[in-house]
């Protein structure tokens, strides 16, 4: 299938409706996803990106179809990822000669997969291939969210075409920002960012400084993934921006799991403590071994602080809590606060073990966290929202 998305433009990629995992089981795919790959046709014609390898039959296939297939003067390869360059393979079976142009980390990552000596032209930021009557400018982009990463801007039409950045996990046939749910896609947005972007959000800022100095103008955004924006196409980059430095709002996130719902009375104890304290925060409660983990990290993103709790069990705490405690590590969020809690028989190691984890994570200790022996009684759930009142007192914003 494809669409013209303007003229002399058209979307080749894969709307895929099925996928609920994404990077193996890292990342869920609620509303399944998309692989965008583009056609610009001018005096030369051009390939950008291609869809994930289950679908390389179905899409050279489509280009050979519509006559596309031997048309195609140059791909381009923004990233080698292979959700993107998983079907190169069997495209470059059909065009051998075929330049690809990426960068040259690019080179290295789709060798390391391919294993094959494809007509690699490795380009840097600024450089541009003439197509014709416009040009395609390359806009290298490291770590976002690969080595290789790399955007594209087709001059004349003025349109961005950026890879992973700016897209979200959605099937959709709408294919524009302005059709689709937008509730749905700010929610597929956040987490997007939350969950991948995180790392790099010094480079995010960096890089959109960069472009912007550019000063070239962008009448549309055209991602790898999900809707193509044409509606008022910056407002994604200036949500990045925004997200980029340090994002949190007035929320604070409470994750913890329970063997025999001690733990969670205290969760629930400590909300009260924090919504009796602090009237204007929002406060919300996720036990993480039922709940989806990318969809809690963008529950943390969005928070001031997170309190993360977890009993004892066998000197340490409970695998999803720890599961939890290396996925926040990995993402390295900046200017966030917590703290700990837990119930305990006997040894009790729970709330320090916590707490190390969420040093070593980046946050901010708000105290030296809550443990409670056995299971807690009324007195000890007072207990629990006094902690809630202190947390809301040292978090107010
Ligand atoms: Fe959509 Fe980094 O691949």
């Amino acid at each position: 299938m494809k669409r013209e998305i303007k003229k002399g433009i058209e979307w080749v990629g894969k709307v895929d409706w099925e996928i609920r995992e994404f990077h193996g089981a890292e990342y869920s795919t609620h509303r399944g996803t998309s692989y965008n790959s583009y056609l610009v046709k001018d005096k030369k014609t051009v390939l950008i990106d291609t869809v994930w390898d289950p679908f390389s039959e179905e899409f050279v296939e489509n280009l050979e179809k519509s006559g596309d297939l031997k048309e195609i003067d140059y791909v381009i390869a923004n990233h080698a990822e292979v959700d993107h360059s998983g079907s190169l393979a069997r495209l470059m079976d059909r065009i051998p000669d075929v330049p690809v142009y990426c960068t040259s980390n690019g080179v290295k990552s789709l060798k390391g997969h391919f294993h094959k000596d494809w007509n690699f032209v490795p380009v840097k930021t600024g450089e541009t291939l003439d197509l014709g009557s416009k040009k395609l400018m390359f806009i290298e982009a490291p770590m976002l969210h690969w080595p290789d990463s790399m955007f594209c801007y087709l001059t004349e039409d003025n349109i961005l075409f950026p890879n992973d950045a700016f897209g979200q996990h959605i099937a959709t046939e709408l294919l524009y920002n302005d059709l689709v749910d937008q509730a749905e896609l700010y929610q597929e947005c956040i987490k997007y960012y939350a969950n991948i972007l995180t790392p790099f959000s010094r480079l995010v800022e960096k890089k959109i400084n960069e472009f912007v100095n550019l000063d070239l103008p962008v009448d549309m955004i055209c991602p790898s993934h999900g809707v193509v924006w044409r509606d008022n196409p910056l407002q994604i980059v200036n949500k990045y921006m925004e997200w980029s430095k340090n994002y949190q709002e007035n929320q604070i996130s409470i994750v913890y799991d329970t063997m025999w719902n001690g733990t969670r009375k205290m969760a629930e104890s400590i909300a009260e403590g924090i919504e009796s304290k602090d009237k204007s925060v929002r406060v919300k409660l996720y036990n993480i071994s039922h709940t989806d983990k990318n969809d809690v990290v963008t529950e943390v993103f969005k928070s001031k602080a997170l309190l993360l709790g977890s009993p004892t069990i066998n000197r340490g705490i409970l695998s999803a809590v720890a599961g939890f405690l290396e996925e926040i590590r990995g993402l390295g969020f900046k200017e966030k606060k917590a703290a700990a809690f837990g119930t305990y028989g006997w040894s009790g190691e729970s709330v320090k073990m916590i707490n190390d984890g969420l040093e070593k994570a980046g946050f901010e200790l708000l105290s030296e966290g809550l443990r409670l022996l056995w299971n807690p009684d009324a007195g000890m759930l007072d207990e629990c929202e006094q902690f809630g009142k202190e947390i809301a007192s040292k978090t107010e914003s």
